[in-house]
């Protein structure tokens, strides 16, 4: 048996932006996705036991197989006569906009090369997990699988001429509690990436200069994070969120998550991931600060997962 995991991770700059060559900023969770993998004769099952919203594992369910043959052509094995049994766990929920799919590939791409005993690098089970993630983004930019791949706190920008990614690791003086506030409602990334991609090609004047924003956004949020001026990240973040809201990617429950974060102190608060559902996380420095916040979206009905920026490697 051949077993893996994957990071989960939460963006905290950049969102959607990356995906056209602007720089976003990364942090791996204390969460992962872990898979485990034996041969069987030809056919693909997946049991997936991972815990999250409602319908996650249903609707994602013809994607994931489509991103298991990706990675097994990329992994030189054909998914034709390849049969596999696998089966996905671990602590991260499979809220939209965690990074669970790529996390899962991740898990998945390690399980499998443990079972054929293959050796690949870090790198190649990035490469690898990126190729996983087309099944689910259409046109990703890599920040996922990267930050699921490696860990730590990243900033990340992708080579639109198809070389190499940046990827540099940040350090945060100390971890940082954050909370995650999840909509329940499942989120369709590659969706609200191409209606960003079809926005902003029908009205560059619009578009363009938020994407310039978005990118000295992300400059002085490097800078705040290695300050460790977490007000400033905070108003860097509300920034962000706003940006994300001209972009059309909010909607009305990341709108009342990020209202009821700020309205309790904290420092800041967007939505993260893809967006049109998924996911808010909210900076929220000490344990007392987390719980106060946590508690009020909880009360409004939603779930929330406590946890931090800027942790070492899990
Ligand atoms: O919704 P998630 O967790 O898959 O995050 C997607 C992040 C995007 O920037 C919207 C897409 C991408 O490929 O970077």
């Amino acid at each position: 048996m051949g077993k893996g995991s994957g990071f989960g991770k939460v963006i905290l700059f950049g969102e959607h932006f990356v995906v056209h060559g602007v720089p976003g900023i990364v942090s791996a969770i204390d969460s992962t996705a872990n898979a485990k993998v034996t041969r069987k004769n030809k056919t693909i099952e997946v049991k997936d036991e991972r815990r999250g919203s409602k319908g996650y594992a249903e609707e994602k369910k013809i994607q994931q197989l489509e991103s298991i043959n990706r990675m097994l052509k990329k992994m030189k094995l054909d998914p034709e006569t390849t049969g596999l049994n696998i089966w996905l766990g671990g602590s991260l929920p499979g809220f939209s906009g965690l990074g669970a799919s790529a996390a899962s590939s991740v898990a998945i791409a390690r399980a499998i090369a443990g079972e054929f005993t293959l050796s690949f690098s870090d790198q190649e089970i990035n490469d690898i997990a990126y190729e996983a993630e087309k099944a689910y983004a259409g046109n990703p930019s890599g920040i996922d699988n990267t930050a699921a791949t490696f860990g730590g706190l990243l900033w990340f920008k992708k080579n639109l001429a198809g070389g190499s990614n940046t990827i540099e690791k940040l350090s945060l003086r100390k971890p940082v509690e954050i909370i995650i506030g999840s909509t329940g409602i499942v989120a369709n990334t590659k969706a609200m990436v191409k209606g960003v991609a079809e926005r902003k090609k029908a009205n560059p004047q619009k578009y363009n200069p938020l994407f310039k924003k978005a990118e000295e956004l992300a400059i002085n949020a490097r800078n705040a994070i290695h300050q460790f001026d977490l007000m400033k990240v905070g108003n860097l973040m509300d920034v962000n969120h706003s940006l994300l809201q001209e972009i059309g990617v909010s909607c009305k429950e990341l709108d009342q998550l990020v209202e009821t974060a700020k309205e309790q102190g904290a420092y800041g608060a967007k939505l993260t991931g893809g967006g049109g559902g998924g996911c808010m996380t909210a900076l929220t420095p000490g344990e007392d600060l987390q719980e106060k916040v946590a508690k009020a979206i909880e009360k409004e009905g939603f779930q929330v997962l406590r946890t931090k920026i800027g942790i070492k490697r899990i």
